[in-house]
């Protein structure tokens, strides 16, 4: 039998080894690039509340937080995403606590600008840990309400904005708020306030966990008359080409795994940065894997976030952000 095929071409002599295979890798994945979503409460009574279906990750209280973030930047992770869960005797149907200048949001990002100047800010800008009904819109019977609740939330960036946050960060899908926003931002003084859009954001189930983490699942009906319908690419383009053209620094597309394909063609299509969220069930689907021994789940991480950087994410929202840079320490 001829054992040699005498090829001209042989892929596999570039996976030699491990100083080969890193030379030539097309795909980087550091530090730098993970945002680390952190959910946290009023006050100091619970310091550290774990939350089931996100094993794991806590929701912490305000001191608390505060040692987390100290935490995560001596592991170099240095970007954080605030969600806040809000007490129910606050909210109500105009999601009037989102505008409190004394709220826990700009409370917290003044409180941790001030400790650790260095870190860098996303804040959410929807009405749902606010509203009684918790949608991201104001509710109209049926109607989830577009022009009215875009000016809440020019409003509410603009209080996020005087606190001193690095990105507000609209989640809300209604049309027309990057430009509203912006305008407001610019008409007040905070040209330098950046707005991280959440432009294609999906309809999905794997949002599960976090509204687990923040008791903000809509209290009837759901978000498809303003989250995107996962049968669609071509209107995640409409949606970014929008939001850019009002101003957008960086779009991001929600989910993450199941819209690789989006992120992609998002990044092949506009020179705006990608942000990319692998969002709560996402990272649910890899913890109860590993849990049950399925997986290796630090392998499966880095795996995953890797994937994120090929599609052509530059930054990444993960809960995995603060595990995967303890696996980096541990590996080393
Ligand atoms: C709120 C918001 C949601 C998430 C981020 N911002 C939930 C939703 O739209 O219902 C989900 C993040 C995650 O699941 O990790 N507008």
């Amino acid at each position: 039998m001829k054992t040699d095929l005498n090829l001209s071409s042989r892929p596999r002599r570039n996976r030699k080894n491990a100083p080969i295979r890193s030379m030539l890798a097309e795909t980087h994945l550091s530090h730098e690039h993970l945002v680390y979503p952190v959910f946290f409460e009023a006050g100091d009574r619970n310091q550290e509340t774990s939350i089931k279906t996100l094993p794991g990750i806590s929701r912490f209280s305000e001191s608390s937080l505060l040692q987390e973030i100290e935490n995560c930047l001596k592991l170099n992770i240095q970007s954080f995403a605030l969600f806040p869960k809000i007490d129910d005797s606050l909210k109500n149907s105009m999601a009037s606590e989102a505008l409190n200048e004394n709220g826990l949001v700009p409370r917290m990002i003044k409180k941790i600008k001030q400790t650790f100047p260095e870190a860098i800010l996303f804040s959410d800008i929807a009405l749902d840990p606010f509203s009684s009904d918790g949608h991201d819109g104001l509710v109209r019977g049926n109607e989830i309400l577009n022009d009215e609740t875009v000016q809440i939330l020019a409003e509410m960036s603009v209080v996020h904005a005087a606190s001193g946050v690095d990105y507000v960060s609209p989640s809300d899908m209604m049309d027309g708020r990057i430009g509203f926003i912006r305008e407001s931002l610019e008409e007040t003084g905070y040209k330098n306030t950046g707005i991280m859009a959440y432009s294609a954001k999906y309809c999905s189930s794997f949002y599960g966990p976090f509204r687990e983490a923040l008791d903000s699942a809509p209290r009837g009906g759901d978000k498809k008359t303003y989250q995107m319908d996962f049968r669609n690419i071509k209107e995640a383009l409409t949606e970014v080409a929008l939001d850019i053209e009002e101003g957008a620094d960086i779009v991001m597309v929600k989910p993450g795994l199941p819209y690789l394909d989006v992120i992609q063609l998002i990044h092949q299509n506009f020179t705006t940065p990608v942000a990319a969220y692998n969002v709560s069930g996402e990272y649910a689907m890899i913890k109860f894997a590993a849990q049950a021994g399925a997986l290796n789940e630090a392998q499966a991480i880095h795996e995953t976030l890797t994937s994120f950087r090929r599609a052509g994410a530059s930054a990444i929202f993960t809960y995995f952000a603060k595990q995967w840079a303890l696996n980096q320490i541990k590996s080393l």
